[in-house]
């Protein structure tokens, strides 16, 4: 899996050309879902970027009351491809911890119409129900994950059970960009607040989705290659953690259940 990708959610002002430019200035993967309204858009810019679909990591999602399997083909029609590389229970149900929908995903991955199988927005109790009724543990949990809100509870057991942390709204939807000692740091490496929120999550050892409408995000956005966090900024980063979500919602929803 790419280490960082691109997230479409409210990405639905000219869509496939924004893509396309993605993916022309080196993104490979891409995060969407069927309720994001991004999916044609994203296929027609794979289309017209003529790009090995073997370089491309599409991950997108069923919803909770969806027939996962149904879904699975309809986002396949609406990306116009063959397959997926990851789809995701988008968030648990209300009751029980999904285990139909997974059946759904387990069956189209069988069948070949996609690669990898996950969940998004589980508490570990609720990956665990799911590993102990099918045996099949989720290849990503995609959460909420920036300095201001993560879990070491959840990125130890993701590590132990060899689970990929997809950190999803990993800028805060921008609500934090201009804290003070966010801003101090990128002051010292002479970098934007939104590219080290972005290497914090790298480093931590997630794979970011930083969302990006504008061309000069974009490009921002991936420019994060080129210096490192010290371990002594990082654990200031990592201590800026209140468990916060830039979601309605307020606390991450992960460690609700936990
Ligand atoms: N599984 C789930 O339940 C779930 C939930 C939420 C999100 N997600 C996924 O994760 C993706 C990312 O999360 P998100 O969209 O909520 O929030 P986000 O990536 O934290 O923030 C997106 C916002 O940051 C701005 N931005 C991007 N790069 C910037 C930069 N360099 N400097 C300043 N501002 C910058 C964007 O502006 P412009 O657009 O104007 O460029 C946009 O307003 C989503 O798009 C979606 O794919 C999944």
């Amino acid at each position: 899996m790419p280490v960082i990708g691109l997230g479409t959610w409210q990405l639905t002002k000219h869509t496939a050309d924004t893509v396309l430019y993605a993916i022309e200035l080196g993104y490979r993967l891409i995060d969407t879902s069927s309720d994001y309204r991004t999916q044609p858009g994203i296929g027609e810019a794979i289309k017209k970027s003529g790009i090995d679909r073997e370089k491309l990591h599409i991950t997108t999602k069923v919803e909770e009351t969806d027939d996962a399997y149904k879904r699975m083909k309809s986002n396949l029609k609406e990306l116009q491809l063959d397959y997926v590389d990851l789809m995701l229970i988008h968030r648990p149900p209300l009751f029980g911890a999904g285990e139909e929908l997974w059946e759904g995903l387990i069956r189209a991955k069988e069948e070949g119409l996609v690669r990898d199988i996950g969940v998004s927005n589980y508490s570990i109790s609720l990956i665990e129900t799911l590993i102990y009724k099918s045996g099949e543990i989720p290849a990503v949990n995609q959460i909420e994950w920036s300095p201001f809100g993560h879990s070491r509870k959840m990125y130890d057991y993701c590590v132990e059970k060899g689970i990929v942390i997809q950190a999803y709204s990993p800028l805060t939807r921008t609500r934090r960009l201009n804290d003070i000692t966010l801003k101090q740091i990128a002051l010292k490496y002479g970098k934007s607040t939104a590219q080290i929120m972005i290497r914090w999550s790298m480093q931590y050892g997630t794979v970011p989705i930083p969302k990006a409408n504008q061309k000069a995000h974009l490009e921002e956005d991936l420019r994060v290659f080129d210096f490192e966090i010290n371990e002594e900024d990082m654990a200031t980063l990592t201590a800026l953690n209140e468990h916060y979500s830039s979601l309605a919602l307020g606390r991450l929803q992960y460690l609700k259940a936990i």
